[in-house]
């Protein structure tokens, strides 16, 4: 029987192969599914050469699971392909004390993404602006001709906007509003922009220039918020400390780059895992606070029973079909271990990670620091990368914490002496 439940504490504590055991249920995988995930690589050169040029190796990165995550009624478990140690186990931890409270409320708006088309020469902008309006819905209907797909869908090219702007040739550019439904929506978004730019040459005799997406998406943002009660982080004090600390990311720009940082490690660590573009998130995260005048992409406030009331608003443009997520087993497996429906579903989860993530590393740094629980990992690390082995492991990162020193010297040096004294 499927076992639906992410709620499951201790999960660090079990060995991989547990692990994948209790993955393979929730998330029904075949045994073959289960090997791909057991053998080292899916993506082979061959392959790989396939996907980008001059290929001469692949990479590998470590991918966790975060479970405890429920998101609008649903249970999930998040894969996370990340090599910073503290980030599964914070957001996981943070997922748990969510899910006391119900776990977490997510919505997205439509998919719309903007493709943007640079005017660079034109008589009176006046004249243009005349011209363009004029010809909307031609232009809507050229547009669309590059997407059939979304045209039977009632989708694709929706409307426009044009914009000047304060450059030197003083550019107008006009904005392709286009709902692209399931899809991230580059490639479409491109077509459409390049097809409609000669259009808007033929019709005004104007000049263009770039024809491309807008990888700030303000008509496809999420939103997600969630309780943290007090009793489960430390109290009240923590909580203020909490909603204090937002105020300062939200006003300080020195700030909200670590803040918003930490929002990041979570959502570009799932869109690594389901192999999607994590650079056009980037992006679109680190730009949204110029249209809206926050730094923080999240918001704390206090309960009226003094619980912390966390939100994040974020512009979220993922798709669930194109893409070279299926071209990569792995990546597939992991986008079936997620199991989002549509580019909505996948975007809400996404809020929701991000939201934990910053949750967490607020409650830390508002109590006892992040160190002393990233040390620990870090240790671990260390001992792994000198060729501890299981237990070994744990005994020199133990060591190493107890004692204050965290080094590859002193795990080399623990590991010698462990290896003696059991002649290995
Ligand atoms: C580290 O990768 C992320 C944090 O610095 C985020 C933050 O400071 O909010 C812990």
């Amino acid at each position: 029987m499927v076992n639906r439940s992410s709620e499951i504490s201790g999960f660090y504590k079990l060995s991989v192969e547990e692990r994948l055991k209790l993955l393979g249920s929730f998330s029904d995988l075949t045994q073959e599914e289960l090997e791909v995930l057991r053998m080292h690589g899916s993506l082979n050169t061959e392959l790989a050469d396939k996907l980008i040029e001059n290929v001469v190796s692949t990479f590998e990165i470590p991918v966790g699971i975060a479970p405890n995550f429920r998101i609008n009624g649903k249970d999930y478990l998040i894969p996370m392909a990340i090599e910073e140690a503290s980030v599964v186990a914070a957001c996981s931890n943070a997922a748990r004390i969510a899910r006391a409270s119900g776990g977490f409320v997510s919505e997205s708006t439509e998919p719309i993404m903007i493709g943007q088309i640079q005017i660079v020469s034109y008589d009176s902008f006046e004249k243009l602006k005349n011209v363009i309006l004029e010809h909307e819905t031609d232009i809507l209907k050229l547009a669309n001709t590059r997407s059939k797909t979304l045209s039977s869908m009632g989708a694709g090219a929706k409307g426009i906007e044009i914009r000047t702007l304060e450059d030197p040739q003083r550019s107008v550019v006009v904005h392709l509003l286009i709902d692209v439904r399931d899809a991230m929506g580059a490639n479409v978004v491109n077509s459409m922009c390049e097809t409609v730019a000669s259009y808007l040459e033929e019709i005004s005799g104007c000049r263009t220039n770039l024809k491309i997406l807008s990888n700030l998406t303000p008509h496809r943002v999420s939103r997600c918020k969630a309780i943290f009660r007090k009793d489960l982080i430390g109290g009240e004090n923590v909580v203020d400390n909490i909603i204090s600390a937002y105020n300062m990311a939200n006003v300080d720009p020195f700030r909200a780059a670590t803040h918003n940082k930490g929002i990041m490690n979570g959502i570009d660590a799932v869109l690594l895992a389901t192999l999607n573009d994590w650079r056009s998130a980037e992006a679109n995260a680190h730009t949204y606070h110029t249209l809206t005048g926050n730094y923080s992409l999240t918001r704390y406030s206090k309960t009226p029973d003094g619980n912390l009331l966390g939100e994040i608003e974020i512009p979220i443009a993922v798709g669930t079909v194109g893409g070279s997520t299926n071209t990569v087993r792995k990546a597939a497996i992991f986008r079936k271990i997620l199991e989002v429906k549509n580019s909505s579903e996948f975007a809400n989860v996404l809020a929701a990670v991000g939201l934990a993530q910053n949750f967490a590393a607020l409650r830390a740094l508002s109590s006892e620091g992040i160190q002393k629980g990233h040390m620990s990992l870090h240790a671990r690390s260390l001992a792994a990368s000198v060729g501890a082995l299981n237990e070994e492991i744990d005994l020199i990162s133990d060591t190493m914490v107890k004692n204050g020193t965290i080094s590859m010297s002193k795990a080399k040096e623990l590991l010698e002496d462990i290896r003696k004294r059991t002649n290995k």
